[in-house]
């Protein structure tokens, strides 16, 4: 099968494309052809070597890890699913290939694109996550820093699915289409604080961070303790008091469910910045790397 790979850490030109053998899936996995690849960060971060003192990647790698395509082989012990089903999940060993096996998977609602159910898996668990430690109830009022990314736009939707009311920075060119997702759009940078305290003076029951940037010592000065606030990207958030979460204590693999149900419902959607081929994954990299992509990438097989 074709396959996307790389063999050592560096730039987007390191990304290869290869032959290698379809994988098979183990007890409790299926295995998908691929129709789309979804594009995170934590990918060209992993690519460029960011983790590689601390939790090196066995190289060659497949990269990526969200996936949406056709069911096409079942391993043992797994029910509920048949060859032929399409669905999007989270692969093991990579998902940037014409085959990939994965560990969670949700059915995609048939009116639900490829490239949009593929860019779901990582963003929409982060969000459940995120909300999970915050403990986001109904009625409440969050805020989250970077309300246009792919993180963001899931968490704001199923904030608002949950019932509560949302305030989402972004840049001014996203703030009609926060808006249009039942969000109170505010500027990011310095001054966010009063910004903010001028849109809810009630204040903010809890924030979630998905942008980091200093914009942690802010946001503790919104909410009633500093422990109200989780960041999925500053790691340096506890120094303020604030909670960080990168996966390792758990997942929220279930969310990906409820977005599935509240896509059905039409109160949830994720759009596709821009699909690329898989040859030019290197494109697609770089795109996400500067940072200001509304929605998702995705690799389109
Ligand atoms: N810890 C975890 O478990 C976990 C899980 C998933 C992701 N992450 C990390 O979380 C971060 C966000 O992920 P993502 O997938 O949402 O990324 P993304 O889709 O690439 O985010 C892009 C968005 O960031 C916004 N942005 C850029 N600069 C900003 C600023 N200074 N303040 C506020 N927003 C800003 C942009 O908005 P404008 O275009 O309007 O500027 C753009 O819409 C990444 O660093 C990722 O690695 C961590």
């Amino acid at each position: 099968m074709k396959a996307l790979q790389y063999s050592e850490y560096g730039p987007s030109s390191v990304l290869r494309i290869v032959e290698l053998p379809e994988p098979q899936p183990g007890a409790g996995r299926i295995r998908i052809a691929v129709r789309a690849v979804g594009v995170n960060p934590f990918d060209w971060k992993v690519r460029s070597g960011a983790f590689g003192d601390t939790t090196p990647s066995r190289l060659p790698m497949v990269p990526h890890s969200d996936a949406a395509g056709v069911v096409d082989a079942i391993g043992e012990g797994v029910e509920g699913v048949a060859i032929g089903d399409e669905v999007f999940g989270v692969a093991v060993g990579g998902s940037a290939a014409e085959h990939a096996v994965l560990h969670e998977w949700t059915a995609k609602p048939a009116a639900m694109s490829m490239a949009e159910a593929a860019g779901l898996p990582n963003v929409v668990e982060t969000a459940g996550r995120a909300f999970g430690l915050l403990g986001l109830e109904k009625g409440q009022t969050l805020l989250v820093n970077g309300a246009s990314g792919g993180v963001g736009i899931a968490a704001v939707q199923l904030a608002v699915a949950r019932g509560a009311a949302v305030i989402g920075t972004a840049s001014e060119r996203n703030h009609d289409f926060l808006r249009g997702l039942g969000v109170t759009p505010v500027t990011y940078g310095a001054g966010l604080a009063d910004r903010v305290r001028a849109l809810a003076p009630s204040g903010i029951d809890v924030a979630l961070d998905t942008a980091g940037r200093g914009a942690v010592a802010e946001l503790v000065t919104l909410t009633p303790t500093p422990a109200d606030v989780v960041s999925i990207t500053d790691f340096d958030a506890p120094k303020h008091g604030a909670r960080v979460t990168d996966g390792s204590q758990g997942r929220a693999w279930a969310t990906m469910r409820e977005v599935a149900a509240l896509y059905s419902e039409g109160r949830f959607a994720m759009p596709v910045e821009r699909a690329f081929p898989l040859e030019e994954a290197a494109a697609a990299h770089d795109l996400s790397e500067s940072g200001h992509v509304r929605g998702k990438i995705v690799l389109a097989l």
